[in-house]
């Protein structure tokens, strides 16, 4: 469903961000993006949704990231950026979520109800008529992730979905993830939320690709989390300190 064949991606000569990144997603995998601080979580994601060039191969759903592509690829993807201020660009939050179901061809009745079915499951009603600007970052964190499971895409990226929520939204965000049957690719810190959400793991270090596999398997590698600015999640964590 995603494959990155031999990626060559820098913003500048001194930020060479990939060398020869290639790696494959199937359809249906829910796979955990993982790094330190500027390790490329972000940037990759960026790269699936053709917002910056790059050398080499990256294929989505059967398509290539390229210009002309670009439209179709959109539709197939559902995402959160990290900042949900460059995403949101609609007045109100139910503009946002109505977006979608409007570009897949739906009437705005049909896409206004689309949308509070999304703002009912999140539990957000409050929010519909909402202005996005003055809305608090969790907030709009949570308003972003409606307008995902309003346009119900093939594969979803989330980038840092978890960060700025409070408890009860991030379990609430947990539940609604593992829901969602379609592939996903979450990148995050929060690795006890990966551990609830991926069954795989890619771990980005600073030649690439440092571990790919199963999430378990990965999150429980404490010297390894440790060697890319990382630590075990809180459950193994405090398991090994008793
Ligand atoms: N617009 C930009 N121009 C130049 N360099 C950039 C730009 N955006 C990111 N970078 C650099 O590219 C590298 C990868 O950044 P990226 O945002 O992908 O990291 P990340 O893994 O998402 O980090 P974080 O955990 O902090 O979100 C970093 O060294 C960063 O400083
Ligand atoms: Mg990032």
């Amino acid at each position: 469903m995603i494959e990155f064949k031999n990626v060559d991606f820098e913003y500048d000569k001194e930020r060479k961000v990939f060398d020869r990144l290639s790696f494959k997603i199937e359809k249906g995998e829910s796979v955990g993006l993982i790094g330190a601080n500027g390790a490329g979580k972000s940037t990759l994601m960026k790269l699936m949704l053709g917002l910056l060039d790059f050398k080499g191969e990256i294929i989505i759903d059967g398509l290539p990231v390229n210009k002309q592509n670009l439209s179709l690829i959109r539709k197939k993807i559902g995402y959160v950026l990290q900042n949900s201020d460059n995403q949101m660009f609609m007045p109100t939050v139910l503009d946002d979520i109505m977006f979608g179901p409007l570009n897949y061809g739906h009437s705005r009745e049909e896409a206004e109800k689309i949308a509070d079915e999304a703002l009912l499951l999140l539990n957000l009603k409050d929010l519909k008529m909402r202005h996005n600007h003055k809305l608090s970052g969790g907030e709009k964190k949570m308003a972003a992730i409606a307008t995902i499971i309003a346009m119900k895409p093939n594969i979803v990226l989330m980038d840092e979905p978890t960060s700025a929520l409070d408890p009860y939204n991030r379990r609430k965000v947990i539940e609604i993830i593992n829901s969602l049957n379609y592939t996903k690719l979450i990148a995050s810190h929060d690795l006890d939320m990966i551990l609830d959400t991926c069954d795989k793991v890619i771990l980005l270090g600073k030649e690439g690709i440092a571990a790919l596999g199963n999430a378990k398997d990965i999150l429980m590698q404490k010297d390894l989390l440790e060697a890319n600015r990382l630590e075990l999640p809180l459950r193994y964590y405090y398991k090994s300190k008793l």
